[in-house]
């Protein structure tokens, strides 16, 4: 039996193939792309329970040991920023502030790469309490994932009553200066018809809504490209309220396209991953909670950075890791192919 079936991704410990690279600093691929956006898991572990992400146990437990440490985050983010072109660092999980370090690795990464807007996607679940002192700690904005505003709803996707704590964690942000907060929807056939509420929600908060297509990267294995809400039902159910204008991509590597609200300025954004795939403009490079760098969300090839930092490797030996793994960055997923195979590790284990 290989480690692929066994459910085990496929890691890489000698450096990736540079063949054919141009002499370029920057995290090239064979596509044309660069990646900029860097994504650093910190933890498998979640307060929420949300189907189409969490098996209802949770995930199997990273051991401690093979955590990277503060210490280490900061220097894969450092190293990242100073020799590998990336602009922007966005920290997820899992659930980021399930770990109690997490103000110390904004610190970190704040202090060393002070330019660098420091990002956070979070659940919001107890965000009220940690806000303050991750904005003092160099924290730049927030991005809060909220599928509905409905009690019975939230609970049932996530198999867990903590609506209201999500909700104090959105205004809690704005009003630690996060603004604009962001909130991330998944389109799912059971919150479709709470699509508008959400909106206006959002609407009255400030905060900047984007809907997101499911992607195959549920534990439990039931997405379906069948079942799944498409971008063009969500434009259809929230038209029935409000006035779409299409303003499309102010940046082209945005994954977000965006419409105007009754006119605007207002926008509401919809991340279509599935249906109107984007993956020859991505710029993004992840790096998984134990350390694993990925080229792509639906990749299984891994490459142990955690390995070769525990090993003694030199910044340049790290960089050259990091570089061949995007150089051998495939051209996008594969999602709508009769053949295609989810990656085995889910969203979760691997930071959205
Ligand atoms: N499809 C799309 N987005 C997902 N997320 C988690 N699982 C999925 C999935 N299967 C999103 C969360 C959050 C971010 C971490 O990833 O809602 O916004
Ligand atoms: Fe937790 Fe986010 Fe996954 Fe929901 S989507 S279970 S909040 S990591």
């Amino acid at each position: 039996m290989t480690l692929v079936e066994m459910g085990i991704p496929t890691v890489r410990s000698r450096p990736p193939s540079l063949d054919g690279r141009p002499d370029t600093p920057l995290l090239v691929d064979r596509f044309g792309r660069t990646a900029r956006d860097l994504r650093v898991s910190i933890t498998e572990k979640c307060t929420l329970r949300c189907t189409y992400c969490m098996p209802e146990e949770g995930l199997p437990p990273i051991p401690q040991h093979e955590l990277l440490t503060v210490d280490e985050i900061v220097r894969l983010v450092g190293l990242a920023v100073e020799e590998l072109g990336v602009r922007e660092v966005r920290f997820t999980g899992g659930e980021p502030l399930v770990r109690r370090d997490l103000e110390r690795i904004i610190e970190g990464c704040h202090t060393r790469v002070p330019d660098t807007p420091l990002a956070m996607t979070t659940n919001g679940v107890g965000l009220v309490h940690r806000v303050h002192g991750l904005a003092r700690a160099g924290l730049s904005r927030v991005n809060v994932s909220l599928d509905t505003v409905d009690r019975a709803d939230f609970a049932r996707l996530t198999r867990r009553d903590r609506l209201n704590s999500v909700l104090a964690g959105i205004k809690a942000a704005r009003a630690a200066g996060l603004a604009p907060v962001k909130v991330n929807a998944v389109l799912m056939r059971e919150t479709l018809s709470g699509a508008a509420d959400l909106l206006r929600w959002c609407l009255d908060e400030g905060c900047e809504l984007r809907f997101i297509e499911e992607m195959p990267l549920d534990a439990d294995h039931e997405w379906a490209r069948a079942n799944m809400v498409t971008a063009a039902q969500l434009l259809d159910v929230l038209g029935a309220r409000f006035t779409l204008t299409e303003v499309g991509r102010p940046d082209p590597a945005a994954p977000a396209e965006r419409w105007l609200v009754d006119g605007g300025p207002a926008t509401v954004g919809v991340i279509a991953t599935v249906t109107r795939k984007f993956c020859d403009t991505c710029d993004r490079t992840r790096l998984t909670a134990d350390g694993m760098l990925r080229s792509c969300l639906f990749s299984d090839e891994e490459f142990d950075v955690r390995a070769a930092l525990r090993a003694g490797a030199t910044d340049d030996e790290i960089a050259t890791i990091w570089r061949g793994a995007m150089w051998n960055k495939w051209a996008g997923h594969g999602i709508d192919a009769d053949n295609f195979v989810p990656p085995e590790r889910t969203m979760g284990a691997i930071g959205g």
